[in-house]
């Protein structure tokens, strides 16, 4: 018979999300009128921007025409997208990276995982803890990690834990390691890297050749103008950096779909032979293998999302979002909770009453409450103790949610 890959069966347990979902169905199962408010995963519920619906629109009515109509699009991404990007993502932020330089997909955690595909089996690999879930998750099933252990943790993996103490930034290790993810704006702490932090990790990685990869799909929650955006906004990044960015958080694009990653041609890693190889040819060959690129009618929303129009209607879901997490941290406060986060991201980081482990705090909140968030040992064993909750909803949900959370 044939064989499956073994290496899935080291994964604990479901995906985190899925997890959440099956207990939240069995809740409301059994509790069909229950109130629920939906605070878990970070899936955006604000409508799609007029511009970017605008936008497929047309392109939905070019596509019906001859001279419109769109088959196969270049696998990296149509180029006007590309410049687009290039301009008001990196330029305008005095970043240098060219758009060839850009690849449109559709989404971060796909590029995250996907990106496995071109590095090394051997890569000593490090995740903060707690971490996005994907990152780890990605690498167990690639096979280049060992099997679990009882904290949850996965041999084989550096854990760089992140708590309270270094303000949910992972400090540089002592040990020498070749891949490490980053993410900031952080999913899930909500923690933001400085510039000297950053600069501190891009030294770290050019000193040891290592690759950041590093995720900044929450960038555009980012309110104070000295952090950085991208990890191109510290020199030396674009021989040691991959960036992953994406529509779904500032533009709604969730449900649509696009993102993109930036791979500098200045990139090296080293062949079996020691030889030095660009990661850009790999990526070009494997997205031009494995991928046949984002609907045209999708980019072409996209692009609407840097017109004066889209960015102003981005700006003001990015502000209405971060308002929620201003309400939630404020109530969250006057609760008693510890409160990390929600500043420059839209999630807010609370420690769990000490009685309690974060799942049991889930199982409370969703059984007192009818609040659904996310247990934060989810996000690994670090975690543990803390629980996370997003700022991706309505306003009266937010209100409701914060109003159950206080008289609990
Ligand atoms: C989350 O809740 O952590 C997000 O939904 C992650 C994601 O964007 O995949």
């Amino acid at each position: 018979m044939f064989q499956i890959n073994d290496n899935y069966l080291k994964l604990k347990a479901g995906y985190l999300f899925p997890e959440i979902a099956r207990r939240v169905n069995a809740f409301v199962t059994a509790n069909p009128e229950a109130p629920l408010i939906r605070l878990g995963i970070g899936d955006v519920t604000e409508p799609l921007p007029k511009s970017c619906r605008d936008a497929m629109k047309l392109a939905i009515d070019e596509m019906g025409t001859h001279a419109g109509f769109h088959g196969y699009g270049p696998e990296q991404g149509y180029l006007w997208l590309r410049e687009a990007i290039a301009k008001w993502d990196y330029s305008e932020r005095g970043c240098d990276v060219d758009a060839d330089e850009i690849f449109v997909s559709d989404g971060s955690k796909c590029d995250s995982s996907n990106i496995l595909d071109i590095l090394g089996v051997d890569n000593r690999i490090a995740v903060t803890d707690p971490v996005y879930p994907v990152y780890v998750d990605s690498n167990v099933m690639a096979g280049r990690t060992g099997e679990a252990v009882n904290s949850g943790r996965y041999k084989g993996l550096t854990y760089l834990p992140i708590d309270a103490t270094n303000g949910f930034v992972a400090p540089i290790p002592e040990q020498i390691v070749d891949l490490i993810y980053l993410c900031f704006p952080n999913n899930p702490t909500g923690a933001v890297a400085t510039k000297e932090q950053l600069s501190c990790w891009v030294e770290y990685a050019r000193k040891n050749n290592s690759l950041i990869l590093f995720d900044a799909a929450y960038e555009a929650f980012i309110r104070d103008k000295s952090l950085p955006h991208s990890i191109y906004e510290i020199e030396g990044a674009r021989s040691c950096a991959i960036e992953f960015r994406s529509f779904s958080k500032n533009a709604g694009f969730t449900g649509t779909r696009c993102a993109f990653t930036v791979i500098p041609k200045t990139l090296k890693g080293k062949k079996y032979n020691g030889e030095e190889i660009d990661l850009w040819s790999l990526w070009n060959r494997r997205q031009s293998t494995k991928f046949n690129g984002v609907s045209y009618i999708i980019q072409r929303g996209a692009e609407a999302v840097y017109s004066d129009a889209g960015q102003a209607e981005v700006k003001s879901l990015v502000n209405f979002y971060m308002e929620n997490a201003s309400i939630m941290r404020q109530s969250l406060v006057s609760a008693g909770f510890d409160v990390f986060g929600g500043e420059h991201a839209p999630y807010v980081w609370i420690s769990v009453p000490k009685e309690m482990d974060s799942w049991t705090f889930f199982d409370f909140l969703l059984s007192k409450a009818n609040i659904v968030g996310t247990p934060g040992s989810g996000f690994g064993s670090s975690g543990e103790g803390y629980f996370r909750l997003s700022a991706f909803n309505n306003r009266s949900n937010v209100e409701e949610a914060m109003q159950r959370i206080s008289n609990l």
